[in-house]
C-alpha cells in the first residue's frame, strides 16, 4: 500500500501542469447539419457528450443548412439520428434536454443573406443566456463551400469578437492537392488566425491514436530500440472490408491515397516516428510531427512505380456475401481509374529512421476491417539454437491495433515446453475492452470538446496539412500521368498481389 501510495504521489511529467480546462459556455453553429457526417457522428458525439455531463451548463447548438426547417423538425431529425447512432441507448430525459438546446438557420452557403441571420441567431442566445458565449463554426460541408463559407464569416463580421472567442472547425479534406490545399489556406488566414482553425483529422481522436503517444512517451522501456539500429521496417495498415457505399461522386474524385493516406495514415506514421515533445503543448507536439513530414523525401516521379502500388477491387464475397466490383458501384464510371488500394513505401530521413523502409497500405473491401501499426525489429545477429530450436525463431513485432481489438501485443520467442529446444511465437497482449471495461469514446466526442476547449494538440496545423500534400502530390502527378490501370483485387482479398513486390526479399504483409 504504502509504496502505491509514494507512486500516486509523484508528480507525473507527461501530465504535470495539463489539467483539463473546463470547456467554456459556447455556441456551436454547424454548416451542414442535415447531412450525414452530421447524422452519423456529430449529433449522436454530442449527446454522448451531453450524457457524460461533459457540455459546458451553456451550450446552444444551431444546424445550419440550405433545407427551410423549423426548430422542431431539425430536432426530429437530431433525435432519430442520435437514436439511430448513438453509441448508448439515449437516455430520454438527457435527450431531450439537450434538444431544447437546439436551433436551426436555413440558408444556402453562398447567400450573404443568410450569415447576418444566424448572426442574430447566436446575439438572441447570448441574450438568452444573460452573457458572451463563445463561438465555434463547424464546416461539415462538401469541401467545395469551405472557403465561401469562411470568406462569408469574414464578411458579416462573425470571424472575431472583441470578448469571445470564435474557432472555426474545418473537415477534412483540406484540399485536392498541394495547389488548392495552399489556396484554401489563404482564404482561411485571410478570415481566421492560425490559433482559431482546428482542421479535422478524425483519426487524432481515436483512443487509440492517442495512446500511440502513451504508449512511446510514458514508457522506457521501448526508446532504445525505437530507432534504425533495432527496427527493420514499418508496417501501417488501414484495411477496410466495406465499399465506398453511396459517396461514388465523392470517392471517385478522391481515390484511396487521398481518402485515407494524406491524413490519416500519415498522421499515425507521424505520431510513430516523432520525437519527444518537451511538452505536450499543441504547438510543441505539432512541430516535432511537421519534422517527421519533413524528413520524408517526396519520390521523385522515376521512384513512383517502384515504391508504389495502386489497386482497384473486382467482384468477390466478403463475409459469405456477393459484392460487386468497383466499376459496377452505382456512380462510378465504367472506365474508371481510381485506386480503391493504395500501398507506398516511405523513408523517414533522419537519425532516427534513416534506412528503415515504412509501408503504409489501405484499401476499401479488403478481407476485414483492422487498422494498426506493425513494428517489426531485426532478426537476432547470431542464432545459437541448432537444428529444430531456429525453426520457429522470427523477429519481434509489436503491433499497436487502432481498431478493431483495440490493444498493444508483442510477439516473442519462447521455448515450447518438452525436452527439446524448441521455439515458437507467442504473443503477449494488451486489450483496452478486457483492461479497462469501458467502451472508448468516439473520435468526434473528444475533438469537439477540445475545440470549444482551444485545444489544438489533436488538428491539423496548416503546415502538417502542406507537408501531407507534399508528400502525396509526387505520386498522385505520377499515377495520373500513367497509363497503367490500377491492379486488380478481388473484393475480400488481401489486396492486390503485386503489393508483396514492394516490401522486398524476406518480408511479408501481415495476414488480414
Ligand atoms: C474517412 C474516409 O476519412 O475515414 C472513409 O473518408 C473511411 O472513406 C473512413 O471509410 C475510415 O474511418 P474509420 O474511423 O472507420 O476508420
Amino acid at each position: 500500500m504504502a509504496v502505491a501510495a509514494a507512486a500516486q504521489a509523484l508528480p507525473n511529467p507527461l501530465t504535470e501542469g495539463l489539467e483539463r480546462l473546463p470547456v467554456p459556455p459556447t455556441t456551436l453553429s454547424i454548416f451542414g447539419a442535415t447531412g450525414d457526417l452530421a447524422r452519423r457522428k456529430l449529433l449522436p458525439a454530442l449527446y454522448n457528450l451531453a450524457h457524460e455531463g461533459a457540455l459546458p451548463q451553456r451550450f446552444n447548438l444551431i444546424g445550419i443548412a440550405r433545407k427551410e426547417m423549423s426548430d422542431e423538425e431539425f430536432r426530429g431529425f437530431a433525435r432519430e439520428a442520435i437514436t439511430s447512432f448513438s453509441r448508448r441507448r439515449p437516455d430520454p430525459q438527457v435527450l431531450e434536454e439537450l434538444l431544447g438546446r437546439l436551433r436551426y438557420v436555413g440558408f444556402g452557403f453562398g447567400d450573404q443573406d443568410g450569415y447576418p441571420k444566424l448572426k442574430a441567431a447566436i446575439e438572441a442566445l447570448d441574450a438568452d443566456a444573460g452573457m458572451l458565449l463563445n463561438r465555434v463554426h463547424y464546416l461539415s460541408t462538401a469541401p467545395g463551400y469551405f472557403g465561401t463559407i469562411m470568406e462569408s464569416l469574414k464578411a458579416a463580421d462573425m470571424n472575431w469578437h472583441a470578448d469571445v472567442d470564435v474557432r472555426v472547425i474545418v473537415e477534412k479534406p483540406f484540399g485536392s492537392d498541394l495547389a488548392s490545399a495552399r489556396e484554401l489556406q489563404a482564404v482561411v488566414s485571410a478570415a481566421f488566425r492560425e490559433q482559431q482553425v482546428f482542421r479535422i483529422d478524425h483519426y487524432l481522436g481515436k483512443e487509440t491514436v492517442q495512446n500511440v503517444l502513451a504508449f512511446r512517451f510514458a514508457n522506457f522501456l521501448f526508446e532504445p530500440v525505437w530507432n534504425r539500429n533495432y527496427i527493420d521496417h514499418v508496417q501501417i495498415t488501414a484495411a477496410e472490408d466495406l465499399g465506398i457505399g453511396s459517396r461514388a461522386g465523392y470517392y471517385d474524385a478522391s481515390g484511396a491515397l487521398r481518402d485515407l493516406v494524406q491524413n490519416h495514415m500519415l498522421q499515425l506514421l507521424t505520431l510513430l516516428c516523432m520525437e519527444p515533445p518537451t511538452s505536450f503543448d499543441a504547438d510543441k507536439v505539432r512541430d516535432e510531427k511537421v519534422k517527421v513530414l519533413d524528413a520524408i523525401r517526396p519520390l521523385r516521379p522515376d521512384e513512383v512505380a517502384r515504391n508504389t502500388v495502386r489497386g482497384q477491387y473486382l467482384a468477390g464475397a466478403i463475409g459469405g456475401e456477393d459484392v460487386p466490383g468497383y466499376l459496377e458501384e452505382d456512380g462510378v464510371p465504367a472506365d474508371s481509374g481510381t485506386e480503391t488500394y493504395a500501398a507506398l513505401r516511405l523513408e523517414v530521413n533522419n537519425w532516427r529512421w534513416a534506412g528503415v523502409p515504412i509501408f503504409l497500405r489501405t484499401g476499401k473491401r479488403l478481407a476485414r476491417k483492422v487498422t494498426e501499426i506493425a513494428v517489426q525489429l531485426k532478426p537476432v545477429p547470431h542464432m545459437a539454437f541448432q537444428d529444430d530450436g531456429a525453426v520457429g525463431v522470427r523477429p519481434n513485432q509489436l503491433v499497436l491495433t487502432v481498431q478493431p481489438n483495440e490493444g498493444v501485443s508483442i510477439s516473442m520467442g519462447a521455448k515450447v515446453p518438452g525436452t527439446r529446444m524448441s521455439i515458437r511465437p507467442v504473443n503477449m497482449e494488451f486489450l483496452y475492452g478486457t483492461t479497462f471495461m469501458s467502451q472508448s469514446p468516439e473520435a468526434y466526442e473528444r475533438l469537439i470538446t477540445d475545440a470549444m476547449r482551444g485545444d489544438a494538440t489533436l488538428f491539423t496545423r496548416n503546415d502538417e496539412v502542406d507537408a501531407q500534400w507534399s508528400i502525396i502530390d509526387p505520386i498522385l502527378s505520377a499515377w495520373h500521368a500513367s497509363e497503367a490501370p490500377p491492379e486488380p483485387y478481388e473484393a475480400g482479398s488481401e489486396g492486390p498481389p503485386e503489393a508483396d513486390a514492394l516490401l522486398g526479399a524476406g518480408r511479408s504483409w501481415r495476414t488480414l
